[in-house]
């Protein structure tokens, strides 16, 4: 039986909250469609006519370890896979049903070949797993907020079993926690209404999940959803409670912290353009510089970021998304350091960008917009400073104001040069080694 213990809870959370950049891959057969992974749902599209994605269905270009090999470049440590969304269509060969990706024409378990080519690069493994189920016969229809038939006399829901649903997904889960080796997050989605907790037999779930697989981690979404984080919030985990917590398309405006004034652990899930699975008219995608931003957002309020891709029909990342992670992937060769195992300053958000800090004397100024002068270190004394470094060039950069600092005594300056160009446009990081502490 599971228990909550805070101990064991923060070593088993502690390589999560050193990655901090992870890659999400939304891909299924709702990729035929190209509208987005909600499309059977939005569209309120019978099985019969959905059907047709699945006999369609015929990845020629997958290619995971091109997509391991690209996350690994743009300086992801783990990569979260759709298993089964919504929809119901299974990307791995599950024993429970016929809807899987063998049955279709590439004719093979697709998890099998991402687990595979992710762990050779070296990356941690999550399976993203949807609670919800538009495809099995048990799950509510009708009565559903969400399903396809909802609101559809013909689907009423008498008759359905929703215990034998709940079977269902208790032996995918197992499957998934047992053929595929050492899994390292299982990422439910998600809890509404009253579909939530206990009403997916939560404990015992999570009983088996964490017996299978010891040291997994397991999000927040048995009980929440993207915007309701649950009891890991209130600082008395319940026995499924999740081990982060998951906002979705934001990034929490001051990090996430309990009822008693912890810090939560947090993963912002988001995407690159604004649909998680393929869609082909969404061309909006945020540049490069605002991911590496956005990055450095969250780990400056101590969170991690959950990008996503959503891979096309045949199996390809877009080609938008390549170009972006490439970009992102030269920014993280140089400044990485100033992420992995970074987290919140002790020192205030200048406004000239934001701080990360590794320990209490290490501390990454990451510069989005230049000064006039000399750069300011609010909060940090000159005689503090042992050395300021350019982050990407290892060069040192001077820690000294001049006669227009002399009225700011108690703030340190740094010296970036005579250019009032950034040398890196995006985010120019210096990192300072402190005295104190
Ligand atoms: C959701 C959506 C979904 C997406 C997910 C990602 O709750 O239903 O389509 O997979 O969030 O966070």
């Amino acid at each position: 039986m599971y228990e909550f213990n805070r101990e064991e809870y923060e070593k088993r959370v502690r390589w999560f909250t050193e990655a901090r950049f992870g890659m999400f891959i939304h891909w299924g057969i709702y990729a035929v469609p190209g509208r987005g992974e909600w499309v059977k749902s939005q569209e309120k599209i019978p099985d019969e006519v959905y059907d047709r994605y699945f006999e369609e269905f015929d990845p020629d270009m997958y290619d995971p370890k091109k997509w391991a090999k690209l996350a690994k470049k743009a300086g992801m440590k783990y990569a979260v896979l759709t298993t089964k969304h919504h929809d119901g269509f299974c990307l791995f060969d599950s024993a429970f049903t016929d809807y899987k990706a063998t049955n279709t024409k590439a004719g093979r378990d697709l998890v099998r070949e991402y687990v595979d080519a992710f762990r050779a690069e070296g990356l941690k493994i999550g399976f993203y797993y949807s609670l919800l189920d538009w495809h099995h016969p048990d799950y509510p229809h009708m009565t559903d907020r969400h399903h396809p038939m909802r609101g559809n006399p013909d689907y009423p829901d008498e008759g359905r079993n929703f215990d034998r649903y709940l079977d269902y997904l208790h032996n995918q889960v197992r499957e998934l926690c047992t053929n595929y080796g050492k899994i390292d997050i299982i990422w439910f989605d998600f809890s509404y209404a009253d579909m939530r907790g206990e009403k997916w037999r939560a404990t015992e779930l999570v009983n088996m999940v964490r017996e299978l697989q010891p040291g997994i981690l397991i999000d927040n979404r048995l009980e929440g959803s993207g915007s309701e984080q649950g009891s890991l919030m209130t600082g008395d985990p319940l026995p499924y409670h999740g081990d982060f917590a998951c906002p979705e398309q934001i990034i929490p405006p001051r990090g996430l912290v309990d009822a008693k004034g912890k810090d939560v652990v947090w993963e912002a899930c988001v995407t690159m353009n604004n649909h998680w699975g393929y869609c082909r008219t969404d061309g909006y995608f945020k540049p490069a510089s605002m991911v590496i931003k956005k990055l450095v957002e969250c780990v400056s309020k101590g969170g991690n970021l959950l990008l996503n891709v959503g891979p096309d029909a045949r199996g390809r990342i877009p080609d938008e998304s390549v170009k972006i992670l490439k970009e992102v992937g030269r920014w993280m060769e140089r400044n990485s350091e100033s992420v992995y195992g970074c987290g919140k300053s002790t020192l205030p958000k200048p406004d000239y960008g934001r701080l990360t800090q590794r320990d209490g004397n290490t501390l990454y100024i990451h510069v989005f917009d230049n000064t006039v002068g000399p750069l300011p270190v609010i909060g940090v004394k000159q005689e503090d400073i042992l050395s300021a470094r350019d982050l990407a060039t290892g060069t040192e950069l001077r820690a000294k104001g001049g006669w227009m600092c002399s009225d700011y005594p108690d703030t340190a300056f740094i010296t970036l040069g005579e250019n009032p160009v950034l040398p890196d446009p995006d985010d120019t990081v210096i990192r300072l080694k402190l005295r104190k502490e």
